[in-house]
């Protein structure tokens, strides 16, 4: 949520910022800005409302320097404006400031020390840097001055700041948002996400709470708030930069959608050796067989993951296994296990409602195991154990692969575990092969394409709502399904358990409502297609999708075969080409739907 870069040394900084926030825009985007300096005598402050193609409009050839900050914005605090946009500066204009993050005693701070400077916005970043310049307006230096706001400041943030007087120093900070330094020859950049600035250089620091650096073009200082100066390891990043582009697809959303087969092959590789044997670090494998319950907790997509994961965990492992919203999880935790042990899914590795569940079943002594596609993310670095989903960059801001991957991974780690405790539901799975059918089965559905568009354009084209239905795990992938067309294409769209239509919902359903049924489950194959019986008989336009063995004739989608606890991985992707046909058809931007971000980096 919100996008910060930064550079110092040698490079076009203006460029070099600019390609960063392109590259940064899935983490927000109702406005940006830079603030780029030439370290000789000459500045620029340029902050346009809206997405970075419009900064970049705003820029010329004046617009240049070898030092600079800028951001890309998902408002918090105050509406998307030019005021309200990134950098802030402060009134004696000496101070420049972005910053990703909420400060939570922003109100209390302007009226403590700022009753006699004049705001001119409503955000809590701009209190931040007006605090600054008053304290160095004292006769403290930048340095000290920034220390001692951080000191004062409650929240979370990454901060980066320029000082005018000082161009050939760039400070940044980090709390509870991600921030990262990358290493050059003879300069050195700031950012939230490595991704933004892999065509500058591979390596990269990862700081951590409680960082205050300072950066030259040629030498990172990295400090403690009390001054206690800490050495943080660089990383390479292994990324291929061509990952994070589109490449021939109109759409990342597309892109990734097509990714899909390829990511279930990767993971299967990664985690597998030669005779097929899934291979999961000894010590995670240790820590999994104490659990006497698993406690899943996600957001949103991740989510979704986690309820077809559940049964997986029940099933091969037989652990019982709760899923859990992590931004009710962390403030109305249930009475835990004996023996509990904690999985966090996410895409992102940033996600604060997570976090803050991280931070304190820690703190209770439990175990805890992340699974991202962020190898870098906080998440990532501050659980007991981590998996990577080796999805590569997802940078659509409708999550697809990272979806798919999680329930892959998910299903791995189940069978592993079943395995290791000699389970005979586990000896019966053959993982691999149903990740290679769900590979091969998601390859046909993307070949379909036309057919779901098709199917999109009859449904969604003008509807105001929509209803996806089923029972278990198509149950699960209704949810997923629903919030991939509302999140894109702004059709209200629930996931419902079908069952449960009778019970009141059913009374919305009118002449023309579309009702995609998923057919998967053959324990309750012949419910499912009564409650759509039902709800065609009130009027509704019914698409049905069923499994390879459950189809009728007169379905309108049959999918390849499958286990019947994977199908998620084949049914979801009907559910994300319509979503995205529905959005496209509709002429939004599919990547970048509106109000959102792809990190949410706030409660
Ligand atoms: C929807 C989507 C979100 C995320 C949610 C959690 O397409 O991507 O619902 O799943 O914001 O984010 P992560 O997975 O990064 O923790």
């Amino acid at each position: 949520m919100c996008g910060i870069v930064g550079v110092i040394g040698n490079q076009d900084a203006t460029q070099v910022l600019l390609r960063g926030l392109e590259r940064l825009e899935y983490r927000g985007y109702d406005s940006a800005g830079l603030y780029v300096n030439d370290q000789q005598g000459h500045d620029h402050l340029i902050k346009r409302v809206g997405r970075i193609r419009v900064l970049s409009e705003a820029l010329d050839e004046t617009v240049s320097g070898t030092m600079g900050i800028g951001h890309t914005r998902w408002a918090t605090n105050g509406r998307p404006t030019t005021a309200n946009a990134h950098p802030h500066v402060s009134n004696d204009e000496r101070f420049f400031l972005v910053h990703n993050g909420v400060i939570t005693n922003a109100a209390a701070l302007r009226d403590a020390y700022l009753q006699d400077v004049d705001l001119v916005s409503d955000t809590d970043t701009e209190v931040v840097v007006q605090l600054i310049a008053a304290l160095a307006r004292t006769g403290l230096t930048a340095k000290v001055a920034l220390q001692q706001t951080l000191g004062l400041v409650e929240g979370s943030y990454a901060f980066a700041l320029v000082d005018r007087l000082d161009p050939a120093t760039l400070y940044v900070a980090k709390n509870q948002s991600p921030l990262l330094i990358g290493l050059g020859d003879h300069f050195n950049v700031v950012t939230s996400d490595a991704l933004a600035m892999l065509d500058q250089t591979d390596r990269f620091v990862a700081l951590q709470d409680g960082d205050l650096v300072t950066l030259t073009a040629d030498t990172v200082t990295i400090e403690q708030l009390d001054g206690t100066p800490v050495v943080r390891p660089a990383h390479t990043v292994v990324l291929n930069d061509g990952d994070a582009e589109k490449g021939p697809y109109p759409y990342y959303m597309l892109k990734e959608i097509n990714e899909q087969p390829a990511v279930m092959r990767r993971l299967v590789a990664r985690y597998t050796d030669a005779a097929g044997q899934i291979q999961l670090p000894a010590a995670l494998m240790r820590t999994l067989q104490t659990a006497d319950r698993l406690y899943i907790v996600a957001a949103g997509t991740s989510y979704h993951a986690g309820l077809v994961g559940a049964p997986l965990f029940e099933q091969l492992a037989g652990v019982p296994t709760e899923v859990h919203l992590a931004s009710e999880f962390g403030y109305h935790q249930p009475l835990l296990s004996a023996h509990p042990v904690f999985i966090f899914l996410s895409q992102s590795g940033e996600t604060a409602d997570i976090r803050q569940v991280l931070v304190k079943v820690k703190a209770q002594g439990h175990p805890t195991l992340t699974i991202t596609n962020v190898e870098t993310s906080t998440l990532a670095r501050e659980a007991d154990h981590f998996l990577t989903l080796a999805a590569g960059p997802e940078i659509a801001v409708a999550s697809t692969k990272a979806y798919t991957a999680q329930i892959a991974l998910e299903a791995l780690v189940a069978k592993a575990l079943g395995a290791a405790q000699g389970r005979a539901a586990a000896a019966d799975f053959d993982v691999v092969h149903q990740l290679s059918l769900a590979a091969s089965g998601q390859q046909t559905l993307i070949e379909e394409a036309d057919v779901l568009h098709a199917a999109a354009r009859d449904l969604f084209a003008t509807t105001r709502n929509a209803f996806f239905i089923g029972r278990g795990v198509d149950h699960a992938v209704s949810l997923e399904a629903a919030l991939k067309l509302k999140e894109i294409s702004y059709v209200q769209a629930e996931g419902f358990a079908a069952g449960e239509l009778k019970h009141g919902t059913i009374a919305l359903i009118e002449q023309e409502t579309p009702v995609v049924a998923f057919i998967t489950d053959p324990l309750t194959a012949a419910h499912t297609r009564s409650n759509a019986e039902e709800v065609a008989a009130r009027g509704a336009k019914v698409f049905r999708i069923a499994a390879h063995d459950l189809a009728r004739p007169d379905d309108q989608l049959q999918l390849p075969p499958i286990d019947a606890r994977l199908s998620p991985l084949l049914t979801i992707i009907a559910g994300q080409l319509m979503a995205y046909y529905t959005s496209l058809d509709r002429g939004y931007d599919v990547d970048r739907p509106r109000n959102l971000a792809k990190s949410v980096t706030v409660e």
